[in-house]
C-alpha cells in the first residue's frame, strides 16, 4: 500500500509517501521560520496562508523525488489535529479532497502519534510495548505504549510544555524566533556549574511535570546578575546568558531523565523511546541513552529531522491504520484538542 502523508499542524508544511514495499519513498519540508521570525513567535493566520501556497507544490515535489505518479498512491494521511485549527484545515481539506478525487481511503492522523511512532521509521525499529516521553512545543508527556492506538497516559506537564518553557525562556534571552534550538545552541558555550535552577516536581511520587518555574527562575537569575546599570562588557554579559541557558537546559534535561527513570521502574518496560521537537536536544538524547544503558534497556529516537515536526511520522502513522483497514467518512474536520488515548486500537 502507498500512502502519501501530509503535516499542516503548525510552522512546518511536510509531504512524504510511505509504502509497504519500499518504507520510505520520499519527503519534503517547507519551515516558515522566515515568516514568523521577525514576530518572535508562530502567526497562526501566516501560518495557514503559508500552508495553502506550499501543499500542492510539495505535494508534487515528494510525487516526482519518489517517481511516483498520482493515480498510484493508494491512501491519504493528513494530520486532524492537535494543532492551530487554520493550518490543520489546510491539510485536512486538501487531503482529504484528493483522497476523493482518486477514489482512495483518507485517514486524520493524530499528530501525537505521528511523533510517537516516527522511531520506527529508523532501522533499529523498536518492538512494542515501550515508554514514550514525548517532548513537543505543545505537550509533554510521558506514555505506556502497548500497541497503535493502546496508550495509557502516565503523566504530563501541569503547564507549560517542555519545548514551550525553551522557548519563552530564548525569547527573555533574546535569543531568535524558534528558541529552543537557539537556546541548546547557546548552551553549549555555558557552564554547567555557575547556576543551579531547581528539578521540579521531582521531590514527591508520580510521574507530572511543571516547567513553567524555570523560565521564571531563568529571568530571576538574569536580573540578578545583570541589575541595572551593571557594568559587565559585551563578552561577559553573553556568558551569563550561556550559564543561564546551561542552568536552564541541565534542569530541563535532568527533570525529564529521572522521570523516564521512575517510568521505567515503575512499569517493569525497559524501551523508552523519546519523540517531538525538543527529542532534537543532544544533550537529552546523551543523557536518556545512558540511562537506559545503565538500566539494562534500550532508548529509540527519530534521526534529528523526525524530531520536529515532518510529513514522513504522519505518512506511516497513516499507513499502519490504513493497511489495518481504517479510513475516515466522506468528510473532515480539524481537531485542535483532541487525546491520543481517544485513538481507536488498530
Ligand atoms: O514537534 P515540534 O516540531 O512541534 C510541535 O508539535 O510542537 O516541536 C517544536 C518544539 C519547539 O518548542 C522547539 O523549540 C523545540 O521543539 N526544539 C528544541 C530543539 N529543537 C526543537 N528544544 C530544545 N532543543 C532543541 N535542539
Ligand atoms: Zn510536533
Amino acid at each position: 500500500m502507498l500512502v502519501l502523508g501530509i503535516e499542516t499542524s503548525c510552522d512546518e508544511t511536510g509531504i512524504a509517501l510511505y509504502s509497504s514495499d519500499g518504507g520510505l519513498l520520499s519527503h519534503t519540508l517547507y519551515s516558515q521560520i522566515e515568516t514568523h521570525a521577525e514576530f518572535g513567535g508562530v502567526v497562526p493566520e501566516l501560518a495557514s496562508r503559508d500552508h495553502v501556497r506550499k501543499t500542492l507544490p510539495l505535494i508534487s515535489e515528494a510525487l516526482a523525488n519518489a517517481g511516483v505518479k498520482r493515480g498510484q498512491i493508494e491512501g491519504v494521511a493528513y494530520t486532524s489535529g492537535p494543532g492551530l485549527v487554520g493550518a490543520l484545515l489546510v491539510g485536512a481539506a486538501v487531503g482529504r479532497s484528493l483522497a476523493w478525487a482518486l477514489g482512495v481511503p483518507a485517514l486524520a492522523v493524530h499528530h501525537m502519534e505521528g511523533h510517537l511512532l516516527a522511531p520506527m521509521l529508523e532501522e533499529d525499529a523498536p518492538a512494542f510495548p515501550f515508554i514514550a516521553l514525548l517532548v513537543s512545543g505543545g505537550h509533554t508527556q510521558l506514555v505506556e505504549v502497548s500497541g497503535v492506538g493502546q496508550y495509557r497516559l502516565l503523566g504530563e506537564s501541569l503547564d507549560d510544555a517542555a519545548g514551550e518553557a525553551f522557548d519563552k525562556t530564548a525569547k527573555m534571552l533574546g535569543l531568535p524566533y524558534p528558541g529552543g534550538p537557539e537556546l541548546a545552541r547557546l548552551a553549549g558555550l555555558g557552564d554547567s556549574g555557575h547556576f543551579r535552577f531547581p528539578r521540579p516536581m521531582t521531590d514527591r511520587p508520580g510521574l507530572d511535570f511543571s516547567f513553567s518555574g524555570l523560565k521564571t527562575f531563568a529571568l530571576n537569575t538574569k536580573y540578578k546578575v545583570l541589575p541595572d546599570g551593571h557594568k559587565l562588557d559585551e563578552q561577559q554579559i553573553k556568558q551569563v546568558k550561556a550559564d543561564i541557558a546551561r542552568a536552564f537546559e541541565d534542569a530541563v534535561v535532568d527533570t525529564l531523565v529521572i522521570k523516564c527513570r521512575r517510568a521505567i521502574k515503575e512499569s517493569g518496560c525497559k524501551r523508552l523511546v523519546l519523540a517531538g521537537g525538543v527529542s532534537a536536544n543532544k544533550r537529552l538524547r546523551e543523557r536518556l541513552w545512558d540511562t537506559l544503558k545503565k538500566e539494562g534497556g534500550q532508548a529509540y529516537y527519530p534521526r534529528p529531522e523526525f524530531c520536529t515536526d515532518n510529513g514522513a511520522m504522519i505518512a506511516y502513522a497513516g499507513w499502519r491504520r490504513l493497511k489495518a483497514g481504517q479510513s475516515e467518512p466522506l468528510r473532515f474536520n480539524a481537531q485542535p484538542r483532541w487525546k491520543l488515548s481517544d485513538l481507536p486500537t488498530a
